[in-house]
């Protein structure tokens, strides 16, 4: 849009000049000419090799696609760089998939090989890949990611720091297909879960271990106190008048479990704390419908320490994951139906994972999660449960 069609904005009358709902671009006028011809068309496609599709269509055509990592935040000088990229091999059409890597589109092997040559050739100052080719088939693409330390003010942990070095220690199946399926990792560094944590094979989230602290100056001009009390998910403020007689809350710590949502109501409520806040590990949830239905992931590993700059307690429990699934599982299950059938007593068994009290539901509909029968299999986790719950 440019200043001459439409003037420069100007303060004094913003209404002036004002266009809106207008929409996001049509998508067809971005969609490279092969594609544009034979849209709706695709018969088959084909993984070729590592970060190499290619489609077939019923009018003969045949596309091929690299796909290669991004890191998501990225600067407009490396947005530059991809553009010049898609210029120089194709024709001037990228796209971005919907876990963040970027696509580039070419009409013949010959011309995608060539790009898949470039693409790995790049890389930063610092020695990494700047387009690493890869995240096909049954590997790990990229990771779902949020805002973290960079820009959001509720997160228990960072989302790039974190997705750096789990991806580091991962790469090796970020640019090969030697997994029983594909592995889903995604981040949210809140329990806000933006993003994909909740329905990730393995997923990874920042989580508080200390109440909010009430700021009793502040509360009654910042913050809706009936929205405040409504916020908790468990009951656990309630409306207090301070001895100077100001209208603020009261927290029972015995109720609360730290899930910060009083503060994204309250900026007089904050709960960050540099020892306290730490890192879930939640593993087997999917959202394809692939033989069995899709999956919530659920909670394996109650704190891991928040480790700047490169988290080795995170990565390394994250790897061991992946390794025990990896060298398991059948062919085509995911590491939810992996865990179903061989058990979750066994799931922690194989994983070496400790059972901790924190991962037994205890949250309203918590009984459906609890084993209401005698198949169990003996194991050292399985004990540890029962004295968990008090038992032998
Ligand atoms: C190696 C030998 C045996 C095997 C593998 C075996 C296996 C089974 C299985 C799989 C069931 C079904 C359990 C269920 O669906 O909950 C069952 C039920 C049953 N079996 Fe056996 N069985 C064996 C020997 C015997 C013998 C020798 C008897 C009796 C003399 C017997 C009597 C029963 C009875 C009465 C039931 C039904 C129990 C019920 O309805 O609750 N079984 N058996
Ligand atoms: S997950 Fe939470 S902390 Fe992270 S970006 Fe979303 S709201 Fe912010
Ligand atoms: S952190 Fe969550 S559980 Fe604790 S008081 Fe606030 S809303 Fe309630």
């Amino acid at each position: 849009m440019s200043k001459g069609k439409l003037g420069y904005f100007n303060p004094k009358k913003p209404m002036e000049n004002r266009i809106t709902d207008c929409g996001p671009q049509r998508y067809e006028q971005f969609l490279p000419p092969v594609i544009r011809k034979n849209y709706g068309k695709w018969v088959s496609h084909r993984i070729l090799e590592p970060g190499l599709l290619m489609h077939v269509s019923e009018t003969g055509d045949k596309v091929y696609t690299v796909r290669c990592g991004g890191a998501r935040t990225m600067s407009v000088e490396h947005i530059r760089e991809i553009c010049d990229i898609a210029d120089k091999h194709c024709g001037g059409y990228v796209r971005w998939t919907t876990r963040n890597n970027v696509e580039f589109i070419t009409d013949s092997e010959e011309k995608a090989k060539a790009l898949k040559k470039d693409l790995d050739a790049r890389k930063f100052p610092a020695g990494s890949h700047k387009f690493p080719v890869g995240g096909t088939g049954f590997g790990i693409t990229g990771i779902v990611h949020t805002q973290g330390w960079i820009h959001c003010h509720c997160p228990a942990t960072d989302a790039s720091g974190v997705v750096k070095s789990t991806a580091d220690v991962l790469f090796e199946h970020f640019t090969d297909m030697k997994l029983p399926a594909k592995l889903r990792i995604a981040l949210a560094c809140c329990l806000n879960m933006c993003g994909a944590v909740h329905c990730s094979d393995i997923a990874i989230l920042g989580y508080h271990r200390k109440p909010p602290i009430v700021d009793d100056k502040m509360i009654g001009g910042a913050c809706e106190i009936p929205l405040v009390i409504a916020a908790c998910p468990l009951y656990a403020i309630k409306p207090v008048t301070t001895p100077e007689g100001k209208k603020s809350v009261s927290v029972n710590y015995d109720k609360c479990m730290f899930c910060g949502n009083c503060y994204t109501m309250c900026a007089a409520m904050p709960l960050a704390d540099s020892e306290g806040d730490c890192i879930n590990i939640l593993v087997g949830g999917k959202i394809s419908n692939r033989i069995t239905k899709p999956k919530f992931s659920k909670i394996v590993v109650a704190a891991l320490p928040n480790n700047p700059p490169r988290w080795p307690e995170v990565t390394d429990t994250v790897k061991k994951i992946v390794d025990v699934y990896a060298s398991d599982a059948k062919k085509y299950e995911r590491i939810g139906d992996w865990a179903e059938r061989i058990g979750w007593e066994k799931f922690f068994e194989k994983t070496g994972l400790p059972f901790t009290w924190h991962v037994i539901d205890d949250y309203r509909l918590a009984y459906d999660t609890l084993r209401t029968s005698t198949q169990f299999k003996f194991t050292e986790q399985a004990w540890a449960v029962s004295k968990t719950v008090g038992g032998i």
